[in-house]
């Protein structure tokens, strides 16, 4: 019997992200077609239907995806990536399956609209202006003060975070911005270009809440803690479940309903990062879409058991979610950083936490033999591996946490002629 099917447009990035979300549609009973500017070969096997598309295209790729539900009868569009949000959104209005609203979908996808959309949520959202040239940014600062945060309105991985602490920073500021958000730099820069959001700087403990909208209806799933690099907040380490104390969970996880709600977000993923501090909760952004870093692939079902991509897809053809935890451990993603640019060769002391339990995962994020380079240079390179620890409590977790600190470290090789 034919197994009904799932439009995929585009997978997640990071290929082992990839991977679980097409195995979680098939562990569903379900086919998937793919929508795509690639068919990568670890997803040839697990897709019926392949059709190639430049999808930042929305015109062409929308014409593609109605040709393909002539020809197959579609159940569901989930949206895992987050580029594609927009587009998801659009397919599923045209195809009349569950999604949310172009308007929500833009708030998702733009930092500035939705900070705008959050009116009603005013106690939790930083000051903050949107700003297109050094004047506004002058402007906008003068308003907002020091110390303050400028980045692009559309990106996401971190690119492009740029503390303001004296008048000095401005100018260097907009000058990097303005150089990577140039889309030869960047796809994700096609959208929104060279248009920037100056944020109030939030102090405070960082976190994410994890969840699902369903028909309206918001569901947390995991809290997780996290540390960002100075001065560019790469993102260090993921550990859940959070360790802030139970009010502050309670009023973080009713502020993100009312966040989630407010903006009009459905049937999707969400992936909500905030700060907690000397005045409660401070909201960073919402994604439309699951977390990444193998927070939402890997850590969740660790974690608590949930199987997250499976609810993605139960969200997206509108079936019951199954949220019920099986287990309560602790779990952490702790990034190995490259300190110098040059050639990325391995990682020394790696067989220390390969060979010891409680690391069910170490991932490369580049293959060796990688030329990395560091911010503002490039965001994307400097993470060079990951190491995911598990324990059944937090002492341990955070003893597994430092003998990777202490053993573990990128070797990285700079060629005679590159400077150091
Ligand atoms: N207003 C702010 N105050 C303090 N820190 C901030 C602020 N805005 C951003 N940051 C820091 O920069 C990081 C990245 O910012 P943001 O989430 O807006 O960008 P992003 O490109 O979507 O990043 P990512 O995809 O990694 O989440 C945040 O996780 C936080 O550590
Ligand atoms: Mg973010």
């Amino acid at each position: 019997m034919e197994r009904p099917k799932l439009l995929f447009v585009n997978l997640r990035r990071i290929e082992r992200e990839g991977l679980e979300s097409l195995l979680a549609a098939r562990r569903l009973g379900y086919d998937v077609v793919l929508l795509g500017r690639s068919l990568p070969a670890f997803a040839a096997p697990l897709v019926s239907d392949f059709c190639q598309v430049d999808t930042y295209d929305t015109a062409k790729a929308l014409a593609s995806a109605r040709e393909l539900a002539g020809r197959y009868d579609f159940v569901g569009v989930p949206s895992f990536t987050e580029i594609d949000v927009q587009l998801v959104a659009a397919i599923a209005a045209e195809l009349g399956l569950p999604g949310m609203t172009a308007e929500a979908a833009l708030r998702a996808r733009n930092k500035y609209r939705m900070k705008q959309g959050l009116q009603g949520c005013g106690d939790v959202l930083p000051g903050y202006r949107r700003v297109r040239t050094l004047s506004e940014l002058r402007d906008a600062v003068r308003e907002i003060g020091f110390p303050a945060v400028v980045k692009p309105t559309g990106a996401s991985g971190s690119k492009g975070i740029f503390e303001l602490r004296e008048e000095g920073d401005l100018e260097a500021a907009i000058g990097q911005l303005e150089k990577i958000t140039r889309p030869q730099f960047d796809a994700v820069f096609r959208q929104f270009g060279a248009e920037f959001i100056v944020e109030e700087y939030l102090e405070g403990d960082e976190f994410s809440v994890e969840g699902l909208v369903a028909g309206g209806e918001v569901h947390v799933v995991m809290v997780t803690d996290k540390v960002t690099s100075v001065p560019y907040h790469l993102e260090l380490q993921h550990t859940m479940p959070s360790t802030l104390p139970a009010d502050a969970l309670a009023e973080a996880k009713a502020t993100t309903v009312r966040i989630v709600t407010a903006l009009g977000f459905d049937n999707c993923a969400f992936h909500l990062e905030a700060k907690w501090g000397r005045r409660g909760m401070k909201f960073i952004e919402v994604a439309a879409r699951p977390a990444g870093d193998y927070i939402a692939s890997h850590l969740i079902p660790l974690s608590c058991g949930v199987d997250y991509f499976a609810n993605v897809v139960r969200v997206a053809v509108g079936a019951p979610l199954d949220l019920e935890p099986d287990r309560d451990l602790h779990v952490a993603l702790r990034f190995v950083l490259a300190e110098r640019p040059g050639r990325f060769e391995g990682l020394d002391g790696i067989e220390t936490v390969c060979a010891d339990p409680g690391y069910p995962y170490v991932f490369f994020e580049h293959p060796a033999g990688t030329e990395v380079t560091l911010p503002p240079e490039s965001f994307g390179l400097q993470r060079v591996a990951a190491v995911c620890a598990r324990h059944v409590d937090r002492v341990g977790l955070d003893a597994l946490l430092s003998t990777v600190d202490g053993a573990v470290s990128a070797r990285v090789t700079v060629a005679e002629s590159t400077p150091a």
